[in-house]
């Protein structure tokens, strides 16, 4: 016995076992947040219609599951301490909404935060995690997004341990989405404690911007692109790097809701919609049904595409899939129109982290062009397209046997 306590602690501190539920995340996980477009102004009318929506546009059947209710759904705490959601914005209930969206398929996800009170300054689960834990469980809650405001002080991996921990022991699995923005490096201490986690401050609806709000930024699409630079191979099947959520549907043209959605679905990244599916038009679907760039998105593989080559503004990223296959997406950076030209007889792929390799040279590849949804030709020839600004070619090369 004397022996098993210094063997346990080094399991511990090397990060070897896991003390999250695991299996719950073996692709990206898929859904809807409250947050991007609603902000504070949420209630369960709402989230009820989205999940109507949800169903109704074939987002669910396209593979969206969670309905993340974010921040501000939170009343007080009981006199035992347990927290209770805002009655006038959700009288019925979390057990009940959990409930609703139980029995059409979908699942309920949940906002707290490591600190004192969130971002939005409701109650936070400081000296809680327990407590809250429980109670997300009884509720039937399904994913927790964990923020990390007011949590000065606070050591990051010993707070989300907590979180973890409490989530572990109410028994019910909940998916942990580790919301501390990167400050800490979270690739480097998570794995075994949640299932994805946020490698950047928050997102905004924008193509290459960044909005200074005095004591934070947020960041448009491009800058965001650019922070994962060295994280890819840090994720993987049940742990993701997360580059916040989609603002697809949200303010920006077409070409760019598609270039963000293509790059998020290279980059393995989860799939949460930001938008109101209530009223999104048919241009706005189409680009978050798209079941070939979600079929990416959600390769078994798990692993995230690397840039390969950057020019004139244009950029082509490469992303080896399960069964050979390969994701490769041109990606128009600039505000001009740009003919590109990639002759793959003269390239050789080489992934040093996955281990693969695609020899264009010698061996011959199907592409399929997963926006025109049609097959363009082979690997034979080169490939040649003119991109509007800031559009996207996403391709799957297939081999041809
Ligand atoms: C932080 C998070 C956001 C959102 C808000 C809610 O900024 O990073 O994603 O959850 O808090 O207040």
């Amino acid at each position: 016995m004397r022996r098993s306590f210094p063997f346990a602690l080094l399991l511990v501190a090397s990060g070897a076992s896991a003390q999250k539920y695991e299996g719950l995340a073996l692709t990206p996980p898929m859904g809807w947040s409250s947050w991007n477009h609603f902000g504070c102004n949420i209630d369960e009318r709402i989230v009820k219609e989205t999940a109507d929506a949800m169903v109704g546009s074939g987002m669910r059947d396209a593979g969206y599951r969670y309905i993340n209710v974010d921040d501000c759904w939170h009343g007080a705490r009981d006199a035992s301490g347990a927290i209770q959601p805002d009655p006038a914005r959700f009288p019925s209930g979390m057990k009940a909404l959990a409930d609703y969206l139980h029995a059409r398929g979908l699942r309920l996800g949940l906002y707290s935060d490591a600190g004192w009170r969130t971002c939005a300054g409701r109650p936070g689960s400081r000296g809680y995690e327990f407590q809250d834990a429980l109670t997300y469980a009884a509720w039937g809650v399904d994913y927790l997004k964990y923020d990390w405001c007011n949590t000065e002080g606070l050591n990051a991996r010993g707070a989300y341990m907590t979180m973890s921990a409490a989530l572990k022991a109410a028994g019910r699995p909940i998916v942990l989405s580790i919301c501390e923005w990167g400050d800490n490096r979270p690739w480097e201490w998570a794995k075994p404690l949640g299932h994805l986690w946020r490698t950047t401050g928050d997102i905004t609806a924008c193509w290459d911007c960044v909005i200074d709000h005095g004591t934070w930024k947020s960041w448009g699409v491009l800058p965001i692109l650019d922070k994962q630079e060295g994280l890819r191979v840090h994720a993987g099947p049940d742990r993701w790097n997360d580059p916040d959520m989609l603002e697809v549907g949200n303010g920006m043209t077409e070409a760019e809701d598609r270039s963000h959605f293509s790059m998020w679905s290279m980059l393995a990244a989860p799939l949460i919609a930001g938008n109101d599916l209530r009223s999104m038009g048919t241009v706005t679907r189409a680009i978050l049904t798209n079941r070939e760039v979600i079929a990416v998105d959600q390769d078994s593989l798990g692993v995230q595409a690397f840039p390969y080559r950057s020019e004139h503004g244009v950029q082509i990223w490469f992303r080896p899939l399960s069964g050979g296959d390969w994701a490769m997406a041109v990606l128009n950076r600039s505000g001009e129109p740009r003919s590109v030209t990639f002759d793959f007889a003269s390239e050789d792929i080489s992934d040093g982290h996955s281990g693969r390799e695609a020899r264009f040279g010698t061996v011959e590849y199907r592409v399929r062009d997963l926006w025109a949804h049609r097959d363009t030709g082979t690997t034979s020839r080169p490939l040649a397209v003119t991109l509007p600004p800031h559009d996207v070619l996403m391709v799957r090369l297939t081999q041809i046997r």
